[in-house]
């Protein structure tokens, strides 16, 4: 074989992507393809997009734009567009912009290697439809080598849920689990790589129902077989809806203990009327007593969530009753949103928050969300958690990992390597990050 050619992906949005571009790099590497980390010296490159708000989108197109000199300097250079604003926008993209070559939706995946021979064969190529072929599966299979200690796996992808504010059921289409067998396969295949901590992904992970001999299993025995494999040490899942918090799920967070004491639960608003209004089916209150069987099951767990100001139509006092349930709750860590008008979404019809509003409630929510953080993360002073070591830290002789409960953690220490789990005291609390001893 010549001289490998170099793909360039670039990554946006949630970590289902991250696992997708990992699966299209695998791919095209039986195409002869190696990855680089510049743009500038790649024969393909790869935008794997997200379309979750207005910006994402926007940003594509300014970051395409930056790629018309190289393309000058190199006739041979394709670009490729993946993900959502593919799915949402194929065919506009193509039309906006000629630099782009090929086009390929989050479901076919599998089809890029087609894609891109049809696209070096001098055409242009665009595929977003939603075959029935689990991509995953007709995904070249993972290559043999070592991986870092952490890896993603996704189980499930799509959204029946509909909230009135998102394009996932649109751009990522409906609901579909990856059956048991296969799930259980690449996730020992994983650890025979050297990956000792695994999150399973999907957009509505918890709703989880793969097959398994006929019957439907759901996300909690899935971790439970999971959690058997020998070598494997942490299990954990995002994202997850509150309305799929079956009871073995909750149960499993105080009796597995391969299960971390971390769960990404968003609720949105605080506010009944908006959560109404934004489709949620759940009320502040339900979403309250959910998190106190939770925290009854597991009570050190850290609890995430995501949050969006300026939904249509929210008044002053909806806003208050968010601000009121972040207090009732004490989230370890959050992701906070003005909302976004998202075309073909029922919720951007509706008569619109000010922008200048919505600044105002945002900056109020993201102070009280990052004390709230600090406060958990404080508390960790003093206390004995489990590290997964990643990478060298800031200053010589020092490594940093993931907390049991997601926390970075610092720790100086004689002969750590990546991939070493070990009890650490945690000794101090810093803005975004902790430092600890070695037990
Ligand atoms: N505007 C703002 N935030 C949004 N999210 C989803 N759609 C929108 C939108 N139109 C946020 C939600 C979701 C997270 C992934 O992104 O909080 O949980
Ligand atoms: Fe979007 Fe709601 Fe589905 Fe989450 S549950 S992906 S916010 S529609």
């Amino acid at each position: 074989m010549g001289t490998p050619r170099k793909l360039f992906i670039k990554t946006y949005g949630c970590q289902m992507n991250v696992y997708d571009s990992e699966r299209m790099a695998e791919a095209m590497g039986g195409q002869g393809y190696v990855t680089t980390d510049s743009p500038d010296d790649a024969d393909m490159i790869l935008l794997n997009t997200c379309h979750i708000r207005e910006k994402a989108a926007e940003k594509v197109y300014s970051e395409l734009g930056r790629f018309r000199g190289l393309k000058a300097a190199n006739p041979d250079l394709k670009i490729g567009v993946a993900g959502c604003v593919a799915q949402a926008e194929g065919e506009e993209i193509m039309r906006r912009q000629p630099l782009v070559d090929l086009v390929v939706g989050p479901q076919s995946y599998h089809r890029l290697p087609e894609l891109e021979r049809q696209a070096r064969a001098g055409g242009r190529a665009l595929d977003t439809d939603y075959p029935e072929e689990d991509k995953f599966d007709h995904l070249a299979a993972r290559p043999k080598a070592r991986r870092g200690p952490t890896a993603f796996l996704t189980v499930q992808e799509g959204c029946d849920k509909f909230c009135a504010f998102c394009v996932v059921p649109y751009t990522r289409g409906a609901e579909v689990s990856r059956p048991v067998d296969r799930v259980v396969t690449e996730a020992r295949d994983l650890v025979e790589r050297g990956v000792r901590e695994i999150t399973l992904l999907g957009q509505n992970v918890n709703a989880y129902h793969g097959a398994k001999d006929g019957a439907e299993w759901g996300l909690a025995r899935l971790i439970r077989t999971l959690a058997r494999i020998d070598g494997l040490d942490r299990i954990r899942f995002t994202t997850s809806h509150p309305n799929d918090m079956e009871d073995d799920l909750i149960a499993a967070h105080g009796d597995c203990p391969k299960l971390m004491p971390y769960l990404h639960l968003p609720v949105q608003s605080g506010s009944d009327a908006v959560l109404k209004r934004m489709n949620r089916s759940h009320t502040a209150e339900s979403y309250l007593r959910l998190i106190e069987r939770i925290r009854a099951a597991r009570p050190d767990i850290v609890i995430s969530g995501d949050f969006i100001v300026g939904f249509p139509e929210e008044t002053a006092a909806d806003f208050e009753a968010t601000m009121d349930l972040v207090r009732a709750v004490e989230y370890g860590q959050c992701y906070s949103f003005k909302y976004s008008p998202r075309p073909g979404t029922p919720a951007a019809e509706r008569p619109q928050v000010p922008e200048d509003e919505k600044d105002a409630r945002l900056q109020r929510l993201q102070a009280l969300l990052r004390d709230q953080q600090r406060a958990v993360q404080d508390r960790m002073v003093g206390r004995e958690v489990g590290v997964l070591f990643e990478k060298p830290g800031r200053s010589p002789g020092q490594m940093v990992g993931k907390s049991d409960h997601l926390h970075s953690v610092f720790v100086a220490a004689e002969g750590l390597r990546p991939g070493d789990m070990r009890r650490v005291r945690i000794t101090s609390s810093a803005a975004n990050s902790l430092e600890g001893a070695l037990i």
